[in-house]
């Protein structure tokens, strides 16, 4: 099989390794943790709960998904896929942790590129429960379908297993043993260097990718009365990772209908940033031409 799970986690209590058996992930001191019904077990302790419900909300989460699924981002997910794995050993394992991995589907797309030959272990983290229930929800039903498709695979002397661990966690405290990963994602997200350099191996690649001074920006001047100038792209190299290529990945996308922007609108941060009247004027909209401007940063763990 080419995919499969990532195992190498740790206890976020102690760092201990854990190990999985009978619906449950557990360290040798004893700390345990169940896998929920749907596939995802929650590593993050109450103590570092900031609050109740962290992370992004169950609707944001159903907004983004709609919204990823209908492919609109497909060129940035074609871009991290071709980043993390050209060059990439065949046939070695070949482990891959989204680090608020949201509903899951940049990982979902990385195991549809990747070849034959390549052998994912993949983790997607994430804070919010209602992103590790969606991404664990998709991953099974994408096996379920699998089924039918195996026997066709099979013949073709193929099989794939998209499954991956879906984890509720944070960035801040991983719960994930030191250099176990070959590839890191941290994707419009909360990147925590030290934790990423961390659980890199040495030579591992992270993949960052942050918005652009135009991504959405024709949503952006329908919403905000004036627009605030983009803080500069350029950023230090962190401590224990060597700067590599910034790629950018640019286009305009046309979104038809309010659903659609909708969707976009509430996967953003400016859902809640926006006054009342910037959200009305968005509410009107029935199509709307958006650019799409982003940032891929590579940065390589140093040996
Ligand atoms: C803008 S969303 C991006 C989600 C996904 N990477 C994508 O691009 O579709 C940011 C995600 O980070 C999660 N998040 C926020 N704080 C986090 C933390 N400290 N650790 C891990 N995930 C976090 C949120 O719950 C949310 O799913
Ligand atoms: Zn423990």
């Amino acid at each position: 099989m080419s995919f499969n799970a990532f195992k190498a986690l740790a206890c976020p209590l102690d760092g201990d390794p854990l190990t999985q058996a009978e619906g449950a992930w557990r360290c040798a001191a004893g700390h345990s943790f169940d896998i929920a019904k749907q596939g995802y077990v929650n590593l993050l302790p109450v103590q570092n709960k900031r609050s109740n419900d962290p992370g992004d909300s169950k609707a944001m989460v159903a907004a983004r998904q709609r919204f990823l699924n209908a492919g609109y981002y497909q060129p940035i997910a074609d871009a991290i896929n071709h980043a993390a794995l050209n060059g990439a050993p065949e046939n070695l394992p070949l482990s891959c942790l989204d680090a608020g991995c949201g509903e899951g589907y940049y990982l979902r797309q990385l195991a549809q590129a990747a070849s034959d030959n390549t052998q994912l272990e993949l983790i997607g983290l994430d804070i919010s429960k209602w992103a590790a229930m969606a991404a664990a929800k998709q991953s099974f039903h994408k096996e379920q379908s699998l089924y039918k498709e195996q026997s066709r695979q099979q013949e073709q002397g193929r099989q794939k297993d998209p499954s991956a661990t879906w984890v509720v966690g944070s960035n801040a405290n991983l719960p994930v043993q030191s250099a176990s990963l070959d590839r890191l994602l941290c994707m419009f997200g909360f990147p925590v260097m030290s934790e990423f350099a961390r659980v890199l191996k040495p030579g591992g690649v992270l993949l960052q990718v942050e918005a652009g001074a135009n991504h959405l920006r024709e949503l952006r001047e329908i919403i905000y009365p004036t627009l605030k100038p983009e803080r500069s792209g350029e950023q230090l190299v962190p401590e224990g990772f060597t700067a590599q290529v910034a790629e950018t990945v640019s286009y305009s996308l046309t979104l038809n209908g309010k659903e659609s922007i909708a969707d976009l609108l509430a996967m953003t941060p400016h859902l809640y940033r926006a006054s009342a009247e910037g959200r009305e004027r968005a509410a009107a909209l029935e199509t709307l031409i958006v650019s799409v401007d982003v940032r891929v940063i590579k940065w390589i763990k140093n040996a």
